[in-house]
């Protein structure tokens, strides 16, 4: 059965605290892994999983992921006339011909919950994807963690698919964590979700990563969805509201996730890339042997 899922929402109004000073200007989800930039990774991700509408929601500053999708006129023509074909192509190729960009602006950030609901008026009331840049998740030449949740979605009526990753216990207070009944090898029926939950109380060590597929109706939820704590509309609230009236699974993809919202998992990832990269896994391994000496 085909995937539906044509419209992919990049939340990416945050202000990137962690990675201050850099993100003064540079937006986060402008921060390389290797040659591409974060926000390159997900939106391949998103292509992968059927998506033809990416919808951007930007604060007023981030420019730089605008023009990194744009046409790069005089660059492209340096390249052209210098017969520089293989970096003309690589700048051409950051976003295929059928796919378009919307951008949306996020007057205050007002929360994750927030940032979705000011896409409502792009995607309208069909089912949508989630994806958060600042995590990235790598299946090698497998599907991407969004195009196993889109057709887990489809096979399941329609299902909301919510991706999790078992974390350590002593983290569950750093994640929305579920409570949820095993379906099948990776999927599980939600039950309840709790924000942030301290370990003794967390009901499983199942935390919620940034992947979601979603109905189109989240948006009304959010409309109602109070602010939580500090003052931020919760995304997480709202999905709460929609297991009262549909079926929500948890789901643990296949692939390696990286929090790249922080320094070591930026780290992570870029030797992650870098071993996997043909040219660069030789002399990177040989520069950690000389330095674990
Ligand atoms: P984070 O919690 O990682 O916040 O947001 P942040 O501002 O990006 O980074 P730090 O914690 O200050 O370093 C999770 C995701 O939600 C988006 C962010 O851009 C990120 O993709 N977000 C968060 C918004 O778009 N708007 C908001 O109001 C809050």
């Amino acid at each position: 059965m085909p995937n539906r899922l044509r419209k992919v929402v990049f939340p990416v109004a945050g202000l990137g605290t962690r990675f201050l000073p850099a993100t003064k200007v540079v937006a986060k989800e402008m921060l390389p892994v290797l040659d591409r930039p974060l926000i390159q990774y997900a939106v391949d991700e998103a292509v992968d999983a059927g998506a033809d509408t990416l919808v951007f929601v930007t604060n007023r500053y981030k420019h730089a992921i605008a023009d990194y999708f744009d046409k790069a006129y005089e660059l492209e023509s340096k390249l052209a006339q210098s017969g520089k074909n293989e970096l003309l192509a690589m700048v051409q190729g950051t976003l295929p011909r059928h796919v378009r960009c919307v951008f949306v602006t996020q007057p205050e950030a007002l929360g994750l919950g927030h940032a979705v609901l000011c896409a409502k008026p792009v995607v309208g009331d069909e089912p949508f994807g989630v994806i958060l840049p600042d995590d990235l998740i790598w299946n090698g030449s497998g599907a991407g963690a969004l195009r196993q949740m889109a057709d887990l979605s489809v096979r399941e009526n329609g299902a909301g698919v919510i991706a999790v990753e078992e974390v350590a216990r002593e983290q569950t207070d750093k994640y929305g964590i579920v409570d949820a009944r095993p379906l099948s090898e990776r999927a599980a029926k939600i039950n309840l979700v709790v924000e942030k939950p301290k370990p003794e109380v967390a009901p499983s060590n199942l935390a919620i990563v940034g992947r979601y597929v979603l109905p189109g109706r989240i948006f009304e939820l959010l409309e109602n969805t109070k602010p939580g704590a500090g003052g931020e509309i919760q995304l997480t609230d709202a999905i709460e509201a929609l297991l009262g009236e549909r079926s929500v699974l948890a789901y643990r993809f296949e692939g390696t996730r990286f929090d790249c919202g922080n320094k070591l998992g930026l780290v992570k990832a870029t030797l992650a890339m870098a071993l996997a990269d043909p040219a660069l896994a030789g002399p990177t391994r040989a520069y950690i042997a000389d330095t674990m000496g």
